[in-house]
């Protein structure tokens, strides 16, 4: 079925770690926006860990949320701050005499959250990474009153790590639209039980489980979403 977006729906994704399928989620996501007739756009506003390129630093996450988004953004409006080094951010802007603040992050972020029937903003490791001595990502989160979406990494640790996300975006005041598992481990034990007992501590939606994939592209991905549950967030 194809819908027709009536409002402009953006989410921040966040994930339990670094690390744990956060552009891979969300590029499914995006996938799936579009096989559902919506246009789509992409932010990944602060990015450690780039390449030299000809047209300056690239970073993959930017690079692959750019390659499945119907809207023609140039690479800047996804990544406006691309940091060379794969540290810390805050840490990789002092080095590279960058200047990161929520301020000017959301001004970026604001033309293109506007640009699509939906759009997803990737942070950068988990909920409470630091931007400057101040602020944190999450603070561009509240900044911007986006609803967030939780991608857990399925492995040991996890239903801790899932439910401190949950509080603490709860806690900033911002809605939780869902979490999707995300099964990284291949060999995780009792995987199931796991997913059972995030479901039975998170009090919402889980919007799909993907599992261990050898083809990790967002097509694939896309078809690991609950029908029913990401149709309402596409609406
Ligand atoms: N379901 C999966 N099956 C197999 N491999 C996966 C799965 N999800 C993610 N991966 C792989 O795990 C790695 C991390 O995924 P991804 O880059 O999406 O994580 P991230 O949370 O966005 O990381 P970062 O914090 O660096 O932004 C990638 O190599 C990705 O291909
Ligand atoms: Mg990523």
């Amino acid at each position: 079925m194809t819908l027709k977006a009536t409002t402009k729906k953006a989410f921040f994704i966040t994930g339990t770690d670094t690390n744990v399928g956060k552009t891979l989620v969300a590029a499914g996501l995006l996938v799936a926006a579009k096989n559902k007739g919506l246009t789509t756009a992409a932010l990944k506003p602060v990015a450690a860990g780039c390449e030299k390129t000809d047209e300056g630093l690239r970073n993959s996450d930017a690079l692959l949320l750019q390659s499945v988004i119907t809207q023609p953004l140039a690479y800047e409006q996804i990544n406006p701050y691309a940091l060379e080094a794969a540290i810390a951010p805050h840490i990789a802007a002092q080095q590279e005499k960058r200047s990161l603040s929520v301020d000017r992050l959301s001004g970026f972020c604001r033309g293109v959250l506007s640009s699509a029937d939906f759009t997803l903003l990737e942070g950068a490791g988990g909920w409470r990474v630091p931007l400057n001595a101040r602020e944190t990502l999450a603070d561009l989160a509240k900044n911007l009153q986006l609803p967030v979406i939780i991608v857990v990494g399925v492995r040991l640790g996890c239903i801790n790590h899932a439910l401190l996300t949950f509080e603490a975006i709860v806690r900033d005041g911002l809605p939780v639209a869902g979490w999707v598992a995300n099964c990284v481990d291949p060999d995780m034990p009792v995987l199931q039980e796991n997913i059972d007992s995030l479901r039975a501590r998170l009090p919402i939606p889980c919007l799909g489980v993907v599992p261990f994939l050898a083809d990790q592209s967002p097509a694939v991905v896309a078809n690991y979403f609950d029908e029913t549950e990401v149709q309402k967030i596409f609406e």
